[in-house]
């Protein structure tokens, strides 16, 4: 539809109306979320574009609220740099679930977000289990001790023994865990974007998981990651508190070479 003054084209009022009302739930979330994120700060070309053809009250909202590109910072206060860097910056393991749900068309995008995880010489030897029904949920938890959270939905992520006996994958080779290790973080960072909060669980019973879930002997459960929306204002067990520093990544780093290594 042609622009004419005055008058919003409905994705412009759609955006408008999204961009205002997100400002408003991020003022009350803490840290706001990285989709709240992304559309704040997409706020400048929008204030641009809708210039003059919104009422002075609409203006001054949007004024009021607009978190311009180049001054957009994260929830600690740094400035916001990447997109993707934010994103995983951002991400905490959440423990505190509310009940709400998860939509089905979420859930596959993070499935999807898996597989296109990194694999080892792109065997794929992974299988996901996504489990949405809460008594299978409550079964999982039961026989999890890791499990400290009530989850809206969770996946399973197994190894699939004979797709690894297929590409001749030694016993002993670690390549199959890193694609665990792989998958889960790509979907712990798809649900992040999503808005949805998710933990991984590696502490449960693996037969008890074995049987609620069905599976055939080739498939062993490795990791179970969580889903669900945050708790609103409830502290996240495990947490920790008191501002003990955290780690940074020059605490974990040496250039080059070690400097207690043995051929230095
Ligand atoms: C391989 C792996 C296994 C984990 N297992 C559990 C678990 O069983 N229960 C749990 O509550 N958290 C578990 N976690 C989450 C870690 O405790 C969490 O990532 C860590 O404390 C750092 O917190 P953050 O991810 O919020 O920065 C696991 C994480 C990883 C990577």
């Amino acid at each position: 539809m042609p622009e004419s003054p005055g008058v919003l084209t409905e994705d412009e009022a759609v955006e408008l109306f999204a961009y205002l009302l997100t400002s408003a739930r991020t003022q009350l979330d803490e840290p706001p979320d990285y989709a709240s994120m992304r559309l704040l700060t997409a706020a400048e070309p929008l204030r641009d574009r809708v210039a003059g053809r919104v009422s002075p009250e609409v203006a001054a909202m949007l004024e009021a609220t607009l978190v311009p590109s180049s001054h957009a910072r994260n929830s600690r206060g740094r400035p916001m740099t990447d997109g993707m860097l934010e994103l995983i910056r951002t991400r905490r393991v959440i423990r505190a679930m509310s009940d709400r749900s998860i939509p089905l068309q979420d859930l596959e995008k993070i499935l999807e977000a898996g597989r296109w995880a990194p694999a080892g010489g792109n065997q794929r030897v992974v299988r996901f289990v996504a489990v949405r029904d809460p008594k299978t949920l409550e079964v999982l938890r039961r026989v999890s001790p890791g499990m400290l959270q009530r989850p809206a939905a969770a996946i399973v992520l197994c190894l699939d023994h004979e797709a690894i006996r297929a590409n001749e994958i030694p016993d002993n080779d670690p390549v199959p865990y890193v694609d665990i290790g792989t998958t889960m973080q790509t979907m712990l960072l798809a649900a992040h974007a999503l808005g949805i909060g998710s933990g991984p669980v590696t502490s449960f019973a693996h037969e008890a998981v074995r049987v609620a879930l069905n599976l055939p002997r080739e498939l062993t459960p490795e990791l179970m990651v969580c889903f669900g929306y945050a708790e609103k204002g409830a502290r996240q067990p495990l947490t920790r508190g008191g501002g003990a520093p955290r780690v940074t990544w020059q605490d974990l780093t040496h250039w080059e070479r070690h400097p207690q290594s043995p051929q230095s």
